[in-house]
């Protein structure tokens, strides 16, 4: 089975804008399907650095390039690793957001409610302790209606959060199993639709994504040199949203910022004033491309 297929490659290499003698950074390499197109627009001088805290993406890519640095670690720490690796400014960034077909069809990984029996794990990085049975059982009331209702935009999160809480006091829930029985005593015919945002809500949670993601991009904006491309591929309107602010106003809350003669802070140019997305074609191929949106901006 193919560990990812890359999701818009054409478009995403189109808006990388990439000169053969540049810097780039993918931070979510996954199954290097946009890395290896990268590489291949590349020259001698050229250099592209790449990120995943996935251990899994690491021993599966079989690229051999000395234009090639691999950095096994989460994103958030992008600047730090670029200035360790001595590669400010640089000329692009990639981010294609999100967990990995790999990661997602791998049922031991615990991302899919479609075995049972597998434990609630969610996590990216392996090594990282919060897990989602942590999560699920240590986070109080509030807490857990918060993830559900702010990461899964799940309208009975409060109701949710009440039945996981109570049935807790008499088991762990430890497998997608006990999990699933919980929500069957909340919620009629548990829909695929409903348990996707469900598991998307602790997912989010067990991976800091959206903290991570806002560190990340007000560091790309930071390492980026003035023309240099930030290209940003997300896969539910949370990302989107912080992502578009950051391009329209340099912060993830979106505050447009004057200055003394009235004029607003603009540190982007936007190359595609409304998201791409990809065409039906490659829907009918990858299902999974169904929802991403790619941004595209230039700093300035
Ligand atoms: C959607 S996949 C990327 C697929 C890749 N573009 C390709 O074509 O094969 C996302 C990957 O990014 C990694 N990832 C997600 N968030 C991350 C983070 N905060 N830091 C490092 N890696 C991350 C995941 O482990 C996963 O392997």
């Amino acid at each position: 089975m193919e560990y990812h297929n890359p999701v818009m490659l054409e478009e995403c290499i189109e808006a990388m804008d990439i000169q053969s003698g540049g810097i780039y950074v993918d931070v979510t390499f996954g199954g290097g399907g946009h890395s290896k197109r990268i590489l291949s627009e590349l020259g001698d001088a050229g250099r592209l650095i790449v990120f995943d805290q996935d251990s899994d993406a690491l021993e599966q890519a079989d690229i051999r390039d000395s234009k090639l640095t691999f950095v096994a670690s989460n994103f958030r720490y992008l600047k730090r690793f670029l200035d360790y690796h001595e590669c400010i400014p640089v000329d692009g960034i990639l981010a294609d957001l999100g967990v990995s077909s790999h990661q997602f069809d791998d049922v031991d990984r615990g991302f899919s409610f479609r075995d049972q029996t597998k434990r609630l794990d969610m996590r990216m990085n392996v090594g990282q302790q919060l897990d989602a049975v942590a999560v699920l059982n240590n986070y109080d009331e509030q807490q857990l209606a918060d993830v559900f209702y702010y990461f899964g935009e799940l309208r009975n999160a409060k109701v949710l959060a009440k039945a996981i809480v109570k049935e807790r006091k008499s088991r762990a829930l430890i497998t997608v199993g006990d999990l699933l029985s919980v929500v069957e005593t909340v919620v009629k015919g548990m829909s695929n639709k409903f348990l996707a945002q469900l598991f998307q809500a602790v997912r989010i949670e067990v991976n800091g994504e959206m903290e991570v993601l806002k560190e990340m991009l007000l560091a790309a904006g930071e390492v980026l040199k003035p023309g240099g491309r930030l290209v940003v591929m997300s896969y539910h309107s949370l990302e989107d949203r912080i992502v578009k602010n950051y391009l329209k106003t340099g912060n993830v809350e979106g505050r447009i910022i004057k200055d003394e003669f009235g004029n607003i802070f603009r540190p982007f140019r936007l190359v595609n004033k409304k998201t791409t997305t990809p065409d039906a074609l490659e829907i009918s191929k990858n299902p999974r491309a169904r929802s991403a949106k790619l941004r595209v901006a230039e700093k300035i």
